[in-house]
């Protein structure tokens, strides 16, 4: 503004042509349109589908953002010292995983690798710095722009526009060109890590199971010492007491057998192991049949498991031991089922009952202080139904732990 004759302040009408608004409407335009790209593709990298699917959608929306007829990302192969063509839109199918490109500083490719600094040629026919590279030659591309995919450590490559038209690539597209590869790098940088996170779970899983399997074969090693001394020892009160506790071990090296056996290292599958213990109670228990009625696919905790199974030893080895005392037909029932988020557990029989002054709590015997032991382990209510038809012990306990 400035004064007029009369007094007035005079407006001065910015003198602006028609075509140079176009132009700065034009560009306006596609800076916004850039900044939609961008943040359409960091959405998409924060989705976490693969590397892939990411790259050829960085590839296809630059190109768009630009824009430009081609687009590439090249991934630096430091042994070869070149760049291979990870993904790319504009070229033929005989590019992309093929085609490679030098990484030396004579390459635009290679200098932005190199320095960290971005490139534009917009004359790659003049260019002094760079020599044209082959590929760009064979799709007479006259101008380029790159910029470096960062990783950690090492950068992973370029990525890199190309055009076969006249004009030119600006200083202000390189925000856009260098937000898109920083999107890039930091989603290759997380799928380098996850990789190493699997690496190292898988590592571990492996070793787990290797620890199980030595374990088991120590405790095998156990309950074979305890067996000979038992031999040893002929008949007697004490034989009886070691093969119980041979039993107790193996019940232990059963679940450690499993888990080095499935792929998942921290649950069981109540069910079947369960049926295990009880087959090789059943061996030991000579004249008793064992029927076990057990519902699979009850996954639980190892260290929940291995009480459950302690527990069952005790109960078949009770029923074998004192229901039938003085008849034949040893029979055996155990059952495991789950009901919402319990698990009920039986061992019946249909010996003499238990002695009229029992009583669970108070019980004095080995094998009820251990039951009551795991009881309280696993959180469970234990009873017993007893007459002179035979008894059962039902324990409920909750599918995970409380606490
Ligand atoms: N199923 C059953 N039928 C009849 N009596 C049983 C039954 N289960 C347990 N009992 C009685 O309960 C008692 C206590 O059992 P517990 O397992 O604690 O000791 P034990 O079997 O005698 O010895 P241990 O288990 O220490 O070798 C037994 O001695 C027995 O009288
Ligand atoms: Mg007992």
């Amino acid at each position: 503004m400035s004064g007029s004759q009369d007094g007035r302040p005079q407006v001065v009408e910015p003198v602006v042509g028609g075509e140079v608004l176009d132009r700065l409407g034009q560009s306006l335009d596609r800076r916004i349109q850039q900044q939609e790209i961008l943040s359409q593709l960091g959405v998409i990298a924060l989705q976490g589908g693969t590397l892939d699917a990411l790259l050829k959608d960085t590839v296809r929306l630059v190109a768009e953002g630009l824009p430009a007829e081609f687009c590439k990302v090249l991934e630096f192969e430091p042994e070869n010292n070149c760049f291979t063509v990870r993904a790319g839109v504009g070229w033929e199918p005989d590019v992309v995983g093929v085609a490679q490109v030098g990484a030396d500083l004579a390459s635009p490719a290679g200098f932005a690798l190199k320095t960290g600094k971005p490139v534009i040629s917009n004359h790659l026919e003049n260019e002094q710095r760079f020599r044209t590279p082959e590929l760009l030659a064979r799709y007479d591309v006259l101008r380029a722009m790159n910029v470096i995919v960062q990783g950690h450590g090492t950068p992973f490559g370029v990525l890199e526009v190309d055009s076969q038209s006249e004009g030119d690539f600006t200083e202000k597209d390189i925000p856009f060109l260098q937000g898109a590869a920083n999107i890039l790098g930091m989603a290759i940088e997380q799928e380098r890590n996850q990789r190493l996170l699997n690496a190292a779970l898988e590592r571990h899983q492996v070793l787990l199971k290797e620890m199980n399997h030595r374990i088991k074969n120590s405790l095998s090693i156990v309950i074979s010492m305890i067996r000979l001394q038992v031999k040893d020892a002929g008949p007697s009160p004490v034989s009886e007491q070691l093969e119980a506790a041979a039993l107790r071990i193996h019940a232990v090296a059963r679940a450690h057998e499993r888990l080095y056996q499935t792929d998942d290292v921290e649950h069981l599958d109540a069910g079947r192991y369960i049926e295990q213990v009880c087959g090789d109670v059943d061996e030991s228990v000579a004249n008793c049949a064992i029927h076990v009625d057990a519902e699979r696919d009850i996954l639980i905790a190892t260290d929940r498991a291995i009480p459950l199974a302690l527990m069952v030893n005790e109960l078949i080895t009770n029923a074998a031991k004192h229901a039938y005392a003085s008849q034949t037909g040893c029979e055996i029932w155990v059952r495991l089922a789950r009901d919402a988020g319990k698990i009920t557990m039986s061992v019946g029989d249909r010996g003499i009952g238990l002695p009229p002054n029992f009583d669970m709590a108070k019980s004095k015997g080995l094998g009820m202080r251990l039951v009551r032991a795991f009881t309280k382990q696993l959180g469970a209510t234990i009873s017993t139904n007893s007459s002179a038809r035979g008894t059962e012990f039902v324990v409920v306990f909750p599918l995970a732990a409380t606490s």
